[in-house]
């Protein structure tokens, strides 16, 4: 039953508030993560930037207390493209549940040459997929603590056209970085829909939803200084694109409602509603290609085996 009857409206400058809730926010230092936490922080709830840098950390957690009083705010290091670091990262949380975990950073390279993570990874696939993949093995415990947690993962616009090669994970045979980069969105949205398959198959209280932030541009970003910093000249330049694509404060959007609207479900998707690129967050339906369970299976297992972890609900 949806609740949407039952819930005001939904208001993007005003989400409910989450006393006591403990909020995870891969990448939170910059872009689209900075303004998931800035936004998760006004509803009271703890939130926390998991930064690969901790002085990142502490500039963003500056701006974000200057606007959002009395936000409650903490840091940890988390490195997605280290998969051995994971698990210090999430004891180092020292907290006995979290209520939500939003998986946002991500890396996108432009050219060639591909690389790799210390752990023979190609760089993206490493990074967005297999380190969120990892991540929510040892977060699970914490997860299954609160009461109505939510791993939210952000995926991508650019993974709708595109299909994995099971066969070339790593893009090894053929590298191309914007497709590499696509394919490794894709995974990180197979997974998502996935994990919540196998939580509602065991019973679990834990919901996996995926969002999609639209087209977001730095130029179309208001100004948070010195985390991000807009020029007269790239506002101006930028107005043009405001027509099809908007900026990453309302690209955290999608992810802030997954994390706070009490009417989202476990397994749907959400994004922006003009075209999927921008506006305000609406529910969409999944894309055909994502329902495929035997890719996501596969998927899921090549992950297993590539982290030596397992990240579903654990008996
Ligand atoms: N912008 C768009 O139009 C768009 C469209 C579709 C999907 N997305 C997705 O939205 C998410 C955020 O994108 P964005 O545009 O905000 O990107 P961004 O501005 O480049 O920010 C990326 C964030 O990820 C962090 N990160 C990168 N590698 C990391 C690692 N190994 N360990 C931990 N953190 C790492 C970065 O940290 P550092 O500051 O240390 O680099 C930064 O905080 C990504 O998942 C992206 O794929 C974006």
């Amino acid at each position: 039953m949806s609740s949407a009857s039952t819930n005001p409206p939904w208001n993007v400058a005003r989400p409910p508030r989450a006393e006591g809730s403990t909020f995870l926010v891969t990448g939170g230092n910059a872009g689209i993560g900075y303004f998931v936490a800035e936004q998760l922080s006004a509803s009271g709830a703890t939130v926390v930037l998991g930064s690969r840098s901790p002085a990142k950390a502490e500039t963003a957690m500056a701006s974000i207390r200057a606007r959002v009083p009395g936000a409650r705010l903490r840091a940890v290091r988390l490195d997605l493209a280290d998969l051995s670091t994971l698990r210090p990262a999430v004891e180092s949380l020292e907290v006995d549940r979290l209520d939500a975990v939003v998986h946002n950073a991500g890396v996108a390279l432009d050219d060639p040459p591909r690389r790799e993570t210390g752990e023979g990874h190609e760089l993206m696939f490493g990074t967005n997929h297999l380190g969120h993949f990892a991540l929510t093995r040892w977060l699970m415990p914490l997860l299954s603590a609160a009461p109505a947690a939510r791993v939210v993962t952000m995926g991508s616009f650019a993974a709708k056209s595109e299909r994995l090669d099971l066969a070339d994970l790593q893009s090894r045979k053929d590298y191309r970085p914007k497709r590499t980069y696509a394919r490794s969105k894709l995974a990180q949205m197979y997974f998502c829909l996935e994990l919540d398959r196998r939580l509602r198959a065991a019973g679990s209280t834990v919901a996996s939803v995926l969002v999609h932030p639209g087209g977001a541009l730095d130029s179309l970003t208001p100004a948070r200084p010195p985390v991000h910093v807009r020029t007269a000249g790239a506002r101006l330049g930028a107005a043009p694109a405001a027509l099809l694509v908007q900026g990453k404060h309302a690209g955290a959007w999608p992810a802030v409602r997954a994390v706070l609207d009490p009417a989202v479900r476990g397994g749907e998707m959400w994004e922006p509603r003009v075209f999927g690129l921008r506006g305000e967050p609406r529910r969409a339906p999944v894309w055909n290609h994502l329902t495929d369970t035997r890719v996501a299976t596969r998927l899921w297992d090549a992950s297993r085996d590539l982290t030596g972890v397992d990240p579903g609900p654990q008996h």
